[in-house]
């Protein structure tokens, strides 16, 4: 057989080696016994080879702007939305690309093949959404970008919000958003969900709302969502973004909405970083987590995916587009501590969160987009524990990204290694 790539002694996620066989941008056979002529052989070393990560709730128009033009001193997700709202005035389209690209470069070397990004529709000029139009074209040969038309203030609170989300939609912007939890009551949070969903089904476009970020427990906009969903016939197409309510509502009337969320095929994209950051902040002792229920959503047959949701901007400080350290959070603050729990949460960042996307050719089957990461880990456990070093991406069949091995101490990458003992002797007089 020939090819244009032949990754040799890689360990895929479900532990088996293999070879992996490229041509012509697919993956063209998988296997211990594969062989032939290829164009670049690349030695996994008995590594991981997973296919990409993917993050499906991100904010790319915000995205390394931390300190314009303040910072965040209160850490809520209200004062990140005020901030925010003083921020989108001051920034041109040039810089919002400029950014975005940046982060792009910083995604991709990290491993990431695909990111979902909300883009703030509530600007009568759409800087965001030409920007991110923009940027999307220019990454596509490396990254696939898709893009949420987000009404951050509210698509019904905010007098040109509507026409602005049509606008954006009109302009090529992917999914349909929405932020009922921040319409002015209740009533108008279901109506805005309402309407929302009937534009993506007459459109024919998916749904990503932002759903129930809140520490409240009757924020109940999810039951909306999935009865709207059921409704309209768009199931497996509509995703719940943070649905950190769900944290703290009465397990009675969970146990009705799981199912519910269930029978629409609701995605659903706890965001763990930025929530186990920002829910709570109301409380005393003991403070809520506020991740939503991860494992009982997953059991009941939900499709739940990871999001990182923020880096460097009004809401989040940190971060460093490392969707295993997402994926360590998410395993921590929902206590997804079993071998095979932990095993999942490489699933979320990865496959999961690739269904939530819809991608096409996603994964390591022969067939599939010649699109993956090789990591410095034995095992999809190992990469979560290490945060582990990157070694390629590779899209297309071809390597796109590389680094070279790190030396590890005790398997601790890039651990300063102990100095002599004598270093630290004392000096002077000893007696
Ligand atoms: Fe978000």
């Amino acid at each position: 057989m020939s090819f244009d790539l032949l990754v040799t002694n890689a360990v895929l996620p479900d532990g088996t080696n293999a070879n992996i066989g490229c041509a012509g941008g697919k993956i063209t056979a998988v296997g211990r016994d594969i062989s032939g002529e290829a164009g670049v052989m690349l030695d996994a070393g008995g590594q991981l080879v997973a296919p990409p990560f993917v993050d499906p709730h991100f904010h790319m128009d915000a995205t390394l702007s931390l300190g314009r033009p303040r910072m965040n001193t209160s850490g809520t997700l209200l004062e990140g939305i005020a901030l925010w709202g003083e921020l989108k005035p001051l920034q041109t389209v040039d810089e919002i690309i400029e950014r975005a690209l940046r982060y792009c470069d910083l995604a991709v070397s990290m491993g990431i093949g695909a990111i979902r990004s909300h883009v703030d529709v509530c600007d009568d000029e759409l800087k965001g959404v030409d920007a991110l139009l923009e940027v999307r074209k220019q990454v596509a040969p490396y990254l696939d970008l898709q893009l949420v038309a987000f009404p951050q203030d509210g698509v019904l609170r905010d007098p040109t919000a509507m026409q602005n989300l049509l606008r954006a939609l009109d302009r090529g912007v992917d999914v349909v958003g929405g932020i009922p939890h921040f319409e002015r009551t209740m009533t108008d949070g279901a109506e805005s969900v309402r309407q929302l969903c009937e534009i993506a089904a007459e459109r024919g476009l998916r749904v990503d709302m932002h759903c129930d970020e809140s520490d409240d427990p009757h924020s109940r906009h999810v039951e909306t969502l999935a009865y709207e969903t059921t409704r309209l016939g768009l199931q497996g197409r509509v995703t719940g973004s943070h649905l950190t309510s769900m944290h703290s509502m009465d397990n009675y009337y969970v146990s009705k909405l799981i199912s519910l969320i269930a029978e629409a095929e609701l995605h659903a994209v706890p965001n763990p970083l930025i929530n186990i950051m920002l829910q709570g902040r109301h409380d005393t002792y003991p403070k809520r987590r506020g991740q939503t229920r991860v494992p009982e959503l997953r059991d009941a047959g939900v499709n739940v995916g990871f999001g990182s949701d923020c880096v460097m901007d009004p809401w989040y400080s940190l971060g460093r587009a490392d969707m295993l350290d997402v994926g360590a959070m998410g395993l921590h603050v929902g206590q997804l501590s079993s071998r095979a729990d932990m095993r999942w949460c490489f699933e979320a960042v990865t496959v999961n969160s690739a269904k939530v996307m819809g991608l096409d050719g996603y994964g390591l089957d022969v067939g599939c987009d010649a699109n993956f990461v090789l990591l410095q880990a034995d095992d999809t456990i190992e990469a979560l524990r290490l945060r582990a070093h990157r070694l390629a991406t590779v899209r297309g069949g071809k390597v796109i990204a590389q680094a070279p091995r790190v030396e590890h101490v005790l398997d601790l990458p890039n651990r300063p290694k102990m100095l002599d003992a004598s270093a630290y002797a004392p000096k002077g007089n000893s007696g």
